[in-house]
Parts: structure tokens; C-alpha cells; sequence
């Protein structure tokens, strides 16, 4: 059973007459960490939004084809029925938070669903622990950074012990440290949590390092996926759909161009430094040594 299932989708929004997302097929496998890439418009949030059963139950339009969230068909649930399985996390960390303490914040979904106090307490630790919040819990969310808001709302999503994380351009108003440490912690939650995560993002610095797959979007509908490697090799796919390519995509595209081959491929600057010390020890007369 996978985490996600979406087949020959087609969704209009009431009161549209454009498909928001035109034939979209997507497969998430269990603990998989998958990014969609696309410029605005390109119907990322919607495809997070049928992640979670808001569409079609609390977002009314058109739905066509099959959505399976852990099996279960979309149509013959409701989205209470996800809120243990799939947890949210919007763009804005301000519109997720509304209580008085970061405590009271991460407590709030398993107190809804009468979890026992002696759980919930265990929940928010080990929530807070995971998002490198521990021992915040009585200050003000108000009182937070902007990637402090976000950690918090990541834990107030863990706390629903969900299976599957979905993000809407979380990082969005980090700094680049804030997205680095953003990423790091969704990429340990997979690791060793196994925890299935769906991102979407129009920035592809960060998720082509972290990412499992990437899928590109256009238009309401998925021009291509891959792993990051196979997917930045020609980084003018990116620009054609309105995401800027990794620096370091770029810059190993304009050597493989200048070289004639295609050797290199750069996730990171780690990676483009050691292939590039390496080709220049083996020009050095005396080869490596
Ligand atoms: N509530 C709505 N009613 C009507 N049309 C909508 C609604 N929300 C989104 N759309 C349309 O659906 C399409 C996809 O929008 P979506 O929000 O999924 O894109 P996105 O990739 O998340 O964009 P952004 O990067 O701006 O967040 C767009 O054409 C948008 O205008
Ligand atoms: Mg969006």
C-alpha cells in the first residue's frame, strides 16, 4: 500500500472553468521524501491539499480520477478520517498558530481527539525534541522566529503521530540557514522515522539536496520525476518550468558542456568540490597521489 495513490486526476475549483491540476498521476511510496517543484499557479498547494482529504471535503470543485491516501479512497472518507494519517503544515507558520504557549500549540490535535493527558504530555516531548524545540514549551508562539513558528507547527503536526508529513512552501520565509535546518530536520524524520514527506516548493536549492524525487509541474500538470540527480541534469528543464536550477546543477551542466561529457552531476557543494579536486589530481602529472 502506498503512502499516496493519485490516478488520471483532474480537479476544477467551484466557480473555475480551468483545471487546476489536468491528468495528474503521482505514486508516494512509504518514507519516501518527495519534492513537487513548480512557479505559482502550477498547482503544487492543490496536490497538498488532495493529500489531505481538504479536497474534496472542505474545498468544493470538480474532482475527477482516483486519490488513495494510505489505501483509503478520498471520495468514501472524510478528511476527519486523515487527521491521524497525513499531518499539515502551511505556508504561513502565523496561520497554524493560535494558542496562548508552544505547549498548549503542540498539545491541541491529540486533545481533540481525547488522547490521555499522560500521552499527550509524552507527545509534546517527543515532538519538541524531534524539531529541536525542547523547552519551549511555555513561551508564546507570537514570541517565536519565523523558522521557530515553523518547527512548532511541524510538531503540532507530529504530535497527531501522523505517517505522512505535507508541507506547502514551508521554508518560504526562512533565512538560508532556517531552510537548511528546516530540511534537515524533515530529512531525519524520514531517516529514522521513517516518515513519509511531500513537499512543495519553488525554490530547488534545498529540496534537490534533501529529496528523495523530485516531480516538476506545470500548468496543472506533472511534466516530469526522478531522483535529483537524473532530474538536474539538464537544469533548462527547471527553468522551463519557472524554478531556478541549483548553482551547483549549472555549474556542473556548463563543465560537462565545456568538457564534452557528462561526468559530473553536483547536489551540494561537498559533491562539486571533491569531483572537481579530483579531476584536477588526475590532470597533475604524477596522476593522485
Ligand atoms: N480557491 C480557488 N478557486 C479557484 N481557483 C483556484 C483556487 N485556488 C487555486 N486556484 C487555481 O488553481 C491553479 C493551481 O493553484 P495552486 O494554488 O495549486 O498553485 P501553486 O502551485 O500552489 O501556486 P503558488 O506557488 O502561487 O502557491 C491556479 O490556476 C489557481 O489560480
Ligand atoms: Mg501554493
Amino acid at each position: 500500500m502506498r503512502a499516496l495513490d493519485l490516478k488520471d486526476v483532474r480537479f476544477k475549483y467551484q466557480g473555475s472553468s480551468t483545471w487546476a491540476l489536468d491528468n495528474v498521476s503521482l505514486e508516494i511510496e512509504k518514507g519516501e521524501f518527495v519534492t513537487i517543484l513548480g512557479a505559482n499557479g502550477s498547482g503544487k498547494s492543490t496536490i497538498c491539499m488532495l493529500a489531505n482529504g481538504l479536497i474534496p471535503h472542505a474545498i468544493q470543485g470538480n474532482l475527477e480520477g482516483i486519490v488513495r491516501i494510505f489505501g483509503f479512497d478520498v471520495k468514501e472518507h472524510k478528511v476527519a478520517d486523515f487527521t491521524t494519517k497525513v499531518g499539515m503544515v502551511f505556508q504561513e507558520p502565523e496561520s497554524q498558530l493560535f494558542c496562548m504557549s508552544v505547549e498548549e500549540e503542540v498539545a491541541f490535535g491529540p486533545e481533540n481527539l481525547a488522547v490521555p493527558r499522560d500521552e499527550i504530555r509524552e507527545r509534546v516531548e517527543w515532538a519538541l525534541e524531534l524539531v529541536g524545540m525542547k523547552g519551549y514549551n511555555d513561551r508564546s508562539p507570537f514570541s517565536l522566529s519565523g523558522g521557530e513558528k515553523q518547527r512548532v507547527a511541524i510538531a503540532a503536526a507530529l504530535s497527531m503521530r501522523p505517517e505522512m508529513l505535507v508541507l506547502d512552501e514551508p521554508a518560504y520565509a526562512l533565512d538560508p540557514i532556517g531552510r537548511i535546518e528546516l530540511y534537515s530536520v524533515l530529512r531525519s524524520l524520514k531517516e529514522k522515522h521513517g516518515m513519509t514527506v511531500l513537499l512543495a516548493e519553488r525554490d530547488a536549492e534545498e529540496a534537490a539536496a534533501f529529496s528523495d524525487r523530485l516531480v516538476l509541474m506545470k500548468g496543472g500538470r506533472i511534466l516530469g520525476s526522478g531522483p535529483p540527480r537524473l532530474m538536474l541534469r539538464n537544469p533548462q528543464d527547471l527553468r522551463a518550468i519557472g524554478v531556478n536550477p541549483p548553482q551547483v546543477a549549472e555549474v556542473a551542466a556548463l563543465l560537462n558542456t565545456r568538457l564534452m561529457r557528462s561526468k559530473f552531476s553536483f547536489l551540494n557543494v561537498n559533491e562539486a568540490e571533491k569531483a572537481i579536486v579530483d579531476e584536477v589530481l588526475a590532470l597533475k602529472p604524477g596522476g593522485r597521489q
